[in-house]
């Protein structure tokens, strides 16, 4: 897999890039990932890439051509093109699980009051990692690289991706290791009893119980 990202702020990746899985998987050539300057792209004066909005308001406004220049330089292969932005889809593990599956990726982060709106001509899916706003889509877009990295094929084991939260609904059951008793806390003794079926029950139980307690908006749908 490709991902090129377009940015304001490349030093931002920096440790992302250079730390934990995401550096193995790329050592090993599970994954490319270019982080590209916008104003390398503009053909302006003074490498403007933002400008006032028309109408008037607040902040600057990312203009269409150095956007345009730049996924046209980089998308020579039908990538699928995101853009990052607090009013997209939000993000979850099923869109994650999609986007594991393209060849290349070009993701678009904006800064301040966002893109010039017809840049959304060029854009296959806009997202949102969530209701809040940041400064900027660049922590959003590390967010997004990190999950699909990591569904990646020989990224990670597949017995680990095997039960995971979000999974049918459902959040992940707790996990416990040694020691058996700590601080008057025990090991529940299914887990020692080494019976499989009675372990895998426990643990679907306790799936139910903690997605009821922290999460019922997801047993409400079906998955996607
Ligand atoms: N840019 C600013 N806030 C964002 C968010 N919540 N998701 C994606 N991009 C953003």
């Amino acid at each position: 897999m490709k991902i090129d990202v377009l940015t304001l702020f490349p030093n931002m990746y920096d440790n992302f890039l250079t730390e934990s899985i995401i550096k193995r998987a790329i050592d090993r050539n599970l994954v490319e990932i270019n982080i590209h300057n916008i104003r390398d792209y503009t053909v302006y004066s003074n490498n403007q890439v933002d400008d006032y909005p028309f109408g008037g308001g607040g902040g600057m406004v990312l203009m269409c051509d150095p956007i345009f220049r730049a996924v046209e330089a980089l998308n020579n292969d039908d990538a699928f093109v995101i853009m990052m932005t607090p009013s997209g889809k939000v993000y979850k593990q099923s869109i994650a699980y999609d986007l594991s599956k393209h060849k290349h990726i070009i993701i678009l982060c904006g800064h301040y009051e966002g893109f010039d709106e017809r840049i959304k001509s060029i854009v296959d899916l806009e997202l949102s990692i969530g209701d809040y706003v940041l400064t900027g889509g660049e922590l959003p877009s590390m967010v997004v690289m990190d999950s699909v990295i990591r569904l990646t094929q020989d990224v990670i084991s597949k017995e680990s991706l095997e039960s995971e939260s979000f999974d049918n609904n459902l959040l992940d059951y707790p996990n416990y290791t040694k020691p058996y008793e700590y601080r008057g806390m025990k090991v529940p003794d299914v887990l020692l009893s080494g019976h499989h079926e009675n372990i895998k029950k426990y643990r679907h139980s306790e799936q139910i119980r903690l997605t009821k307690e922290n999460r019922p908006d997801l047993l409400g749908g079906s998955h996607e």
